[in-house]
């Protein structure tokens, strides 16, 4: 994997997004690919490269078989397609948790090898020696706490979090931990909206909500779920476009066409004269 030749120059900033906070509310999306990163990129403050991918693009059952050199492609890919938004791209499971070094070598990989800005790391209190750490080292992070995806098999599914209140509590520690270590941005995930209005107030970095009310000082979907690619999206996702659809029309029209004999058409072919 060569390093991306994309300049920084002219994005948006980690220093800038965490000045962010009870303004104007951040926009962020996900992007995996080159061409809808190069779609979305005018109209969002981030492009998150999500671990998601695993399971929006790959097919996995859960984020944990992704990879490092995954993540890597796919972030080179959308910091080469974009021009305007802070890109971060998300650590996979087993890049990070161990230990603050290991950290760093798989985060400053991420960063050398996709020209991205910033990571995000999943964990609250239990990681704040590693945010410290990376961020004393040139690694800026965002945050990601209540539902961890990562941590679907200690959850048991992927359930809305802060159910009690000592539920309640623990994510509120997580994120004030993340904040304390240094994190520029926090990803708050399927939280009640009366604890993500707390997190927010108590907070002086922004917060980004998936599932967690418009009480947050941002906002972050999976694209796939807003445009309308994800057979089952969650509860939480507004679908804005029905891109799904729209392929199918195409795939059955196509197949109609070919096998009626109607596609290829003389435009389409390299005839005569029209050989280029
Ligand atoms: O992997 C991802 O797409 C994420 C978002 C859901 C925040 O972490």
């Amino acid at each position: 994997m060569t390093p991306s030749t994309a300049s920084a120059a002219g994005r948006k900033t980690t220093a800038a997004m965490r000045g962010q906070k009870s303004s104007v509310p951040i926009v962020a999306l996900t992007a995996y690919t080159a061409p809808v990163a190069r779609l979305l990129d005018p109209h969002v403050d981030i492009l998150l490269v999500g671990d998601s991918l695993g399971m929006v693009l790959y097919g996995m059952d859960s984020t944990l078989p992704v990879t490092l050199e995954m993540m890597i492609a796919h972030g080179a890919a959308v910091v080469r397609a974009s021009q305007q938004a802070l890109v971060v791209v998300d650590m996979p499971f087993g890049s990070y948790q161990a230990a603050p070094r290991a950290a760093f070598a798989a985060c400053a990989r991420v960063l050398k090898e996709t020209g991205c800005q910033a990571v995000k790391i999943e964990g609250g209190a239990e990681m704040e020696e590693t945010i410290a750490f990376l961020l004393r080292r040139g690694i800026p992070v965002m945050g990601h706490v209540a539902l961890t995806p990562q941590h679907v098999n200690v959850f048991g599914g992927y359930r809305y979090q802060g159910r009690t209140p000592a539920e309640r509590a623990k994510i509120l520690e997580d994120a004030r931990a993340v904040e304390r270590a240094g994190a520029f941005a926090v990803v708050l995930e399927a939280v009640e909206e009366t604890l993500a209005r707390e997190i927010t107030a108590a907070l002086s970095i922004p917060t980004i909500g998936i599932g967690a009310s418009p009480g947050c000082d941002g906002q972050v979907l999976v694209s796939d779920d807003m445009l309308g690619l994800t057979p089952s999206p969650p509860r939480f996702a507004k679908q804005y476009a029905a891109i799904g659809e729209t392929i199918s029309k195409a795939a059955t029209q196509y197949a109609e066409e070919v096998r009626a004999g109607r596609f290829p058409g003389p435009e389409h072919c390299f005839t005569g004269d029209k050989r280029k």
